[in-house]
């Protein structure tokens, strides 16, 4: 009898036991018990509606409201006991309000569906979590932005295609990755904006025929807005859907990040020290001290994506309204939360313990970077360009087969190159003047780096920090 009417409850039509095996394969408990709140809250605000609509009177809203205050104490205390019976968070909170109140808890599912429960409680719940990634991607960013403004003296290569490039501000380097996150930001802000639209009110899908005021409970619950149709409300996963590939966009960007982090902590390149908070030592090699917690970052872009790529085929080709299938949106949902939280707050921890070695970045640099500096003497003596460029790389080419470095050639074999190469070349080769060329806005000069600081300072004030 258990499993059949009176312990289920949608029982009423079915006459046999579910299979245990189908039991467990169809309960979400496991996992969307962690909406236990948003669902209490949820339900507090449906039961005012109901008053409202006199389809309860204020004597058993008040019982409802007790008893959803006592569920709400269970689950925060841990005392909650969840029952072979419960299938998800929705069926193992109504149980335990009528086991506290009785007969008025049958009440409290009058016109409701757990379709726009479910979606309701979601939309809360995520609310809140993009309110906790906003504030641990803002203190990533902030930690970021203090580290440039303190390293800003510190010249590094720049590299493309993983080739010395041309010689940088280290807190160029940080900068660059600090206004990805800050796009981060901005998008999961737009995001939170679609989230925030309340869908309870919208049945099974065809929408309410009792008196409940949507308003009120939008006003309740505090969202923004209200779902405009029944039928997309409870069946579309949209916003979980962006909500995955911000994660996965967010992670993407982190992965880059760790992945420069992981190869200039190589004894190769020698230019951080990673602090041991953040590494681990190998089970065989003493020497070794590894880049976990990078080469964690790095590989959590992978798992956060997987999520995203696996419920967009599962949404691809619903029929409309909802299906068992978007079940599956809360484990994707709660992993990849789960993921970009952790995956922040560590990416916080190594920016602001790592140690740079000034001396290992600046030996890194080479007179070759300069290359480009030599075509623009040349440009600034009328030179076009394209030609310029030509030259210079004839001055490398005649470096390399001399086995010298660039600035090793003379004034002799320069001036066989072009006539335009005058003994104030000598100038160029000195890599903070060719760093300070870059005050363009957006460019690696003291000053252009100076105002990326200030903006940014500004913007995370913008944002309460
Ligand atoms: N546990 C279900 C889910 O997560 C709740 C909605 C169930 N609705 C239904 N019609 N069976 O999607």
């Amino acid at each position: 009898m258990a499993n059949s009417e009176g312990g289920k409850l949608w029982g009423g039509r079915f006459v046999g036991d579910v299979d245990p095996i189908m039991e467990k394969f169809n309960a979400s408990i496991a996992y969307d018990q962690r909406m236990w709140d948003a669902d209490i809250r949820g339900s507090k605000a449906y039961v005012r509606a109901l008053e409202r609509a006199e389809l309860v009177s204020a004597e058993e809203m008040e019982q409802i409201l007790q008893g959803l205050d006592q569920i709400s104490g269970e689950w925060s205390s841990g005392a909650f006991v969840v029952k072979p019976g419960d299938e998800d968070i929705h069926t193992a909170n109504e149980r335990r309000l009528k086991e506290l109140v009785g007969a008025p808890a049958g009440k409290l599912h009058t016109g409701r569906s757990r379709n726009d429960q479910v979606v309701t409680d979601m939309r809360l719940w995520l609310r809140d979590a993009i309110s906790t990634l906003t504030d641990d991607a803002l203190q990533l960013i902030s930690t970021m932005v203090e580290r440039a403004a303190i390293e800003i003296d510190v010249l590094f290569p720049g590299y493309t295609h993983m080739q010395r490039a041309q010689p940088i501000r280290w807190s160029h380097w940080i900068l660059s990755h600090a206004v990805a996150l800050s796009r981060d930001v901005e998008a999961l802000q737009e995001i939170k904006r679609r989230v925030d639209v309340l869908p309870l009110g919208s049945g099974a899908m065809a929408g309410t025929p009792f008196d409940i005021d949507r308003e009120l409970l939008r006003r309740e619950l505090n969202f923004s807005d209200i779902s405009l149709n029944s039928m997309d409300a409870t069946g579309q996963r949209d916003f979980v859907a962006e909500f995955l590939f911000w994660a996965s966009l967010c992670s993407t960007h982190l992965s880059k990040m760790a992945e420069d982090l992981i190869l200039y902590s190589t004894k190769e390149f020698s230019f951080i020290a990673l602090s041991d908070a953040y590494s681990t030592g190998s089970s065989l090699m003493p020497q070794k001290k590894n880049a976990d917690s990078l080469e964690l970052i790095r590989s959590k872009a992978g798992r956060v994506f997987g999520r995203c790529a696996g419920f967009m085929m599962t949404l691809k080709g619903l029929p409309s309204t909802y299906n068992k299938d978007l079940q599956e949106d809360k484990e994707a949902m709660f992993d990849c939360y789960d993921t970009v939280h952790a995956v922040l707050q560590v990416a916080a921890g190594v920016m602001s313990t790592l140690k740079i070695n000034q001396s290992a970045m600046e030996a890194a640099l080479s007179p070759d970077m300069l290359a480009t500096d030599l075509a623009y003497y040349l440009v600034r003596k009328g030179v076009p360009f394209r030609e310029a460029h030509s030259l210079s790389g004839k001055a490398v080419f005649t470096a390399e087969s001399r086995n010298v470095a660039l600035n090793q050639l003379t004034s002799e074999d320069l001036s066989t190159i072009s006539p335009l190469f005058g003994p104030d070349v000598s100038s160029l080769w000195d890599y903070r003047s060719s760093v300070e060329q870059y005050a363009a806005p957006g460019g690696t000069a003291k000053s252009s780096v100076a105002n990326q600081v200030q903006h940014l300072r500004k913007w995370l004030q913008q944002r309460g920090r």
